[in-house]
Order: C-alpha cells, then sequence, then structure tokens
C-alpha cells in the first residue's frame, strides 16, 4: 500500500455485540497499524445489523457504544482515524437508493455471502428486502468515502466484487468517473477458531474472548480450549493441526521460533496440554490487560465517546455529502441551483 495518493481505507463491524479476539486477530489490529499511513474511516454499522435483527433493534443500538468502546481500547486514534455511526449518516441512504437501480433481484439472490448467510438464518423466501439489499448499502458505504482499499475477511469478498460491479455501472451510466474503485485488502492471518474448536470465534456460539475479558474469564477459556482428543498422556505424541491452543499462539505469539519449537515438542511427546495452556494464558492476559484497562478507562467517560462520534461522524457526513453531490449532479438531480 505505498501508491499515492495516500490510501482511504472504509472499514466496518456490525453493532451486534461487543468484539473479540477473533476482530482482533483478524482485524482491529490491522487497522490500529493501517491508521498512520491511510486515512482511515471505521463503519459502526448500526444501520446494516437493523436488517437481520428485525425486533432487535435494542440490541443494535446498545452496542454501538460497546464496539466504539473496544476500538478505543485496541488504540484506534480519533486524531488518525475516523469512527462513524452509519445510522447518522443520511447521505449513505440517499446514495443506496441511487445504487440499487443498477443491480437486478437476481444477481443479488447470487452473491455468495448473501446466500450462506440466508442459509445460517435459515430466511428462504422470508428474506427481508433490507437484507438481500445489503451489499448495495455496503457499495454505498464504500464508494461515499471513495475508499480505495477495504480490509475484509475472505467471506467479504464477494461484497467487494459487487460493489465495483455498481461503481462501473454507475460511472458507464452517467459517463463520468464519479465513484471510485476500490481493493479488498485481505487478512493475512488465518480465522481464528472458537474456543471450543468450531471454525469460527462468536459471541453468540459462546465460544468467545471478549476484549473485555476479566482475568479469570481468560483462563477459564484457555482451560477450556479444545486440544487434541487422543493426547491423553504428556510423553504422548500429540496434534498441533486442529489444536485450538496452536492456533491462538500461532495469532497472538510474537516469538515465532518459540512456537515452532512447541509444536515439535508437542508432537514428539513430553509436552503436556497444562504446561501448554500455562504459557498460551500469560500471553493472552498480557494481550488482554492493558485493553481491558484503557476500555474500562473511556467506559467512566461516556460523554467523551459519545463526543469522539459525534466529531468523527459530522467529519464523514461532510465527506460523504461531497460524494452524494457529485452523483446527484452527474445524474441531474440538481434543480434549484445555477
Ligand atoms: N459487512 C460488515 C460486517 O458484517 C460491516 C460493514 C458495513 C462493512 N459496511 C461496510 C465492512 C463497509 C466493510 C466496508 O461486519
Amino acid at each position: 500500500m505505498t501508491s499515492t495518493p495516500r490510501p482511504i481505507i472504509l472499514t466496518g463491524d456490525r453493532t451486534t455485540g461487543p468484539l473479540h479476539l477473533g476482530h482482533y486477530a483478524g482485524s482491529l489490529r490491522a487497522r490500529v497499524a493501517l491508521q498512520h499511513e491511510a486515512r482511515q474511516f471505521l463503519l459502526l454499522a448500526d444501520t446494516q445489523a437493523m436488517t437481520d435483527n428485525v425486533g432487535r433493534h435494542q440490541k443494535v443500538t446498545g452496542n454501538v457504544l460497546e464496539v466504539a468502546l473496544d476500538y478505543l481500547a485496541v488504540g484506534i486514534d480519533p486524531a488518525l482515524s475516523t469512527i462513524v455511526v452509519q445510522s447518522q449518516v443520511p447521505e449513505l441512504a440517499e446514495l443506496f437508493q441511487y445504487l440499487l437501480n443498477l443491480v437486478t433481484v437476481a444477481r443479488l439472490e447470487r452473491n455468495p455471502t448473501i446466500k450462506e448467510e440466508m442459509r445460517l438464518r435459515g430466511f428462504e423466501r422470508d428474506i427481508p428486502a433490507g437484507f438481500l439489499t445489503y451489499p448495495v448499502s455496503q457499495a454505498a458505504d464504500i464508494t461515499a468515502f471513495k475508499a480505495t482499499h477495504v480490509p475484509v475477511g475472505d467471506d467479504q469478498l464477494p461484497m467487494i466484487e459487487q460493489t465495483n460491479e455498481l461503481v462501473r455501472r454507475f460511472n458507464h451510466t452517467v459517463g463520468q468517473p464519479v465513484l471510485v474503485e476500490c481493493e479488498a485488502v485481505l487478512s493475512q492471518v488465518a480465522r481464528l477458531p472458537g474456543v471450543d474448536g468450531r471454525a469460527k470465534m462468536s459471541k453468540s456460539l459462546g465460544n468467545a474472548i471478549t476484549l473485555g475479558a476479566t482475568p479469570d474469564e481468560i483462563t477459564r477459556a484457555v482451560n477450556a480450549m479444545y486440544t487434541d482428543p487422543n493426547h491423553l498422556r504428556v510423553n504422548d505424541p500429540g496434534q498441533v493441526e486442529g489444536n485450538v491452543v496452536f492456533a491462538f499462539l500461532d495469532a497472538f505469539e510474537p516469538d515465532t521460533a518459540k512456537v515452532a519449537e512447541l509444536k515439535a515438542h508437542y508432537r514428539r511427546g513430553g509436552l503436556g496440554d497444562t504446561a501448554l495452556k500455562r504459557m498460551l494464558d500469560e500471553r493472552l492476559q498480557a494481550l488482554i490487560a492493558p485493553i481491558r484497562e484503557r476500555r474500562a478507562e473511556f467506559a467512566r467517560d461516556r460523554a467523551e465517546v459519545l463526543g469522539i462520534l459525534r466529531r468523527g461522524t459530522m467529519r464523514a457526513r461532510e465527506a460523504a455529502a461531497q460524494t452524494l453531490s457529485e452523483v446527484k449532479g452527474a445524474l441531474g438531480l440538481r434543480y434549484f441551483e445555477g
């Protein structure tokens, strides 16, 4: 990412619960590093969260501040990054409406991310129109800020593809390069499994470690981690693949030579789960302690956090309004000027 001009990054999280170590490994720590080299917008995607939480809107609104606290706790600096509350930027909804005309229902139904999410939620034919069309809403988020780079997990790649289709379609329709295509930036880190060994860490599956976890919660989670069920005695050879403790060490132990040595020792036999888990527990305690402390500090100063969100959202509105004005101008939707 060395291209000039300065990249514009857009990332977002649905606000359905506090973030966890999976988010930290997959995207949060990368965002903390990127804020120095790019103009970064972090979207608290409450509007998007509404699309699959009908009737649970309080869960969505109640978690906006929680996710903001997570951002601030891990080191997102509001002087460098812009934190934006999606629902408070009406320009995004307006742009969404114009983009909706440039995609067919059939194309939306083919979006692999939507297909998978529909399956997970059992929506089938009862899919809310807002959910079916959320990729277009996401395209509005991305293009409103003229984002050049969007860090995503591989499950979100179809979103970027669909966004760029819409960009090309729009620019072709108006005969001007108004909107900007973006590039997906894939996470370098493998997806963090849940504590229980399931493929994905998720708060709703109950297999997550949150960023505000207490020392006790961390220890309990580590002790409950799925390892190798056939590794019964310390001297038995153990399996590293599918072993959650090693997945976590890969993600969070910076001393890679040490991890390689531990893996060799475990495979050969002689390294017990208890000793191994004690090492991971130490590592996670050291990682989370400062995050938990900063989180608690910000949580005590709610007015300060709301001020950060309000200022970020205002700045974001200006950027989005500029793009929207270009979009409406290109469509001839300007009647009262000049
Ligand atoms: N879809 C993302 C999620 O599931 C959230 C999101 C909303 C987003 N708008 C975005 C991500 C724009 C990247 C770019 O959490």
